[in-house]
């Protein structure tokens, strides 16, 4: 009988993620219509050609009967997606409460919700139930579809304890954990009630990784301090076992975005933004409307910015793409109505008949025209108050080859490491230095410009999503050889 030739065999990666990456809308009984969202993970994936990638996670809908479960999953199957089923109360309780209203402001120190403490201790309790509880479901269906020798890479702050729940199934499978927020200091972790529990769990997974090198020191200094473990050069030792913790910084797929701006429809969509625009400096914000992106701060000093220039009142204006988000979570509803009256009063400060300074948008825009509008910008604006890492900026920076525009990004998103000499880089809380930024960055001259966004192109170009998933999937299988040379010595 013929053998299988080995090396066309694929390593298998299973990829677990909160979020699947597809939007799934139901059409009738047993009929649904899908969307690949192509966000930085799944072009990365997309890319690497040595797995064959499967995902596993939650498609954002409530599917309570067993007809729409068993038609979902069948639809999701060809495109290699498996469905976690979470109930209306467990999306409550878990995703709203555990992950968005607790975990997600903590690790952008923010800090913990502070109503009134008995009611919020109650409700942290149940809500680290379901985190829990959600947890193990996600661990249930990677045990459904784990093979021996798969690649388990676990997503996010949403799946924390994935790695434990996945090794108590199985102490052999390959477990990779990457963190897609920042990690901050141990003094802030330290506040969190399961913060012990929260750590030891993710210490289950062979690899950790982190975007940046200050994420990752933050994890391992708080596994010696609240746990008391031993850090050692390659991560963190407890009882002779060694995690892998390191810093594997994400990239985008630049190519995609470089060949984008050559589509025609591109095109056209330039030529009447700059007709619609001419005669005015753009600036540009893409954000989430989520609190970490500092949208008021960065529209505030905008403000200042006019309020101080007179000359420049009627030649730019900042269009603010704010796409929805999380819109069940309160923080995030009076978020939105806090941009809208900051918005309303400077428009109608500084607004004339014929034009407004700022255009917000609450909606997201499509793959092409986003392109589009990062193409005709001549200062963007990222100011988050804290970001893992923060793609819009690489986006911008790979889709601004001919104009050069300056991207003034804050220091608190870790994407300042990597494209920090080519920014200008700011501290969002201080209005007055956003300000002087917008300045500077307006009457940049040609030759700095040029020469900051080499600098920028060049970085873009080459830490690529795909590399960075590579690199941590190698890793990963290496990290698990070397475990296992160790024991048998
Ligand atoms: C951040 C998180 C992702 C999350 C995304 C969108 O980038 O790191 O895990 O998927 O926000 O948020 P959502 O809550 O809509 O999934």
């Amino acid at each position: 009988r013929e053998r299988p030739d080995v090396r066309s065999i694929k390593q298998r990666l299973l990829v677990v993620a909160n979020r699947l990456p597809v939007s799934a809308v139901r059409r009738g009984e047993d009929s649904w219509s899908l969307e690949i969202s192509a966000g930085g993970l799944v072009s990365a994936l997309l890319g690497v050609k040595e797995f064959e990638a499967r995902w596993i996670g939650w498609a954002g809908v409530n599917v309570p009967d067993e007809v729409g479960q068993k038609a979902l999953t069948k639809a999701l199957a060809e495109k290699k997606c498996i469905p976690v089923f979470l109930d209306e109360e467990i999306v409550h309780q878990y995703y709203n409460g555990y992950c968005n209203n607790i975990l997600w402001p903590l690790f952008h120190y923010l800090g913990l919700p502070q109503e009134d403490r008995l009611a919020t201790t109650r409700s942290f309790q149940s809500q680290f139930a379901a985190y829990k509880k959600a947890n193990q479901m996600f661990a249930d269906v990677v045990n459904q579809h784990y093979e021996e020798g798969d690649v388990v890479w676990c997503h996010d702050y949403h799946l924390m304890f994935l790695p434990k729940c996945l090794k108590e199934y199985n102490n052999r499978m390959k477990v990779g954990w990457f963190l897609h927020t920042p990690f901050p200091s141990s003094e802030i972790h330290r506040t969190l009630p399961s913060r012990s529990e929260l750590l030891h769990a993710v210490l289950a997974a062979d690899l950790v990784g982190f975007h940046t090198y200050d994420y990752a020191r933050h994890f391992v200094s708080a596994c010696t301090r609240i746990l008391g473990l031993e850090g050692t050069p390659e991560g963190v030792e407890d009882q002779g076992r060694v995690t892998r913790v390191a810093a594997f910084p994400i990239g985008i797929d630049s190519e995609r975005f470089i060949r984008a701006l050559e589509v025609p429809q591109v095109q056209e969509h330039i030529k009447e933004l700059k007709e619609r625009f001419s005669g005015r400096k753009v600036m540009l914000g893409v954000d989430r409307l989520d609190m970490i992106k500092g949208i008021p701060q960065k529209i505030l000093a905008f403000e200042k910015f006019l309020e101080e220039n007179q000359y420049w009142r009627d030649k730019v204006v900042l269009l603010q793409i704010a796409v929805p988000t999380r819109t069940d979570v309160p923080e995030y509803q009076k978020l939105t109505s806090q941009v809208h009256e900051i918005v309303g009063r400077i428009n109608g400060r500084f607004g004339t008949l014929t034009a407004v300074p700022i255009h917000h948008l609450d909606r997201s825009l499509d793959f092409h025209a986003l392109c589009a509008l990062y193409a005709v910008t001549d200062v963007a604006l990222v100011t988050s108050l804290r970001d893992g890492m923060n793609l819009v900026s690489y986006e911008f920076v790979a889709c601004q080859d001919s104009r050069k525009g300056v991207l003034i990004l804050s220091e608190f998103a870790g994407a300042a490491q990597s494209l920090g000499a080519g920014a200008i880089l700011v501290n969002p809380w201080n209005i007055t230095e956003v300000a002087s930024a917008i300045g500077q960055a307006l009457n940049m001259d040609a030759d700095e410009r040029e020469k900051r966004h080499r600098h920028n192109f060049e970085h873009v170009t080459t830490h690529t999503a795909q590399q960075w998933a590579e690199f941590f999937v190698s890793e990963l299988n290496d990290t698990v050889i070397e475990a296992q040379q160790r024991i048998r010595k």
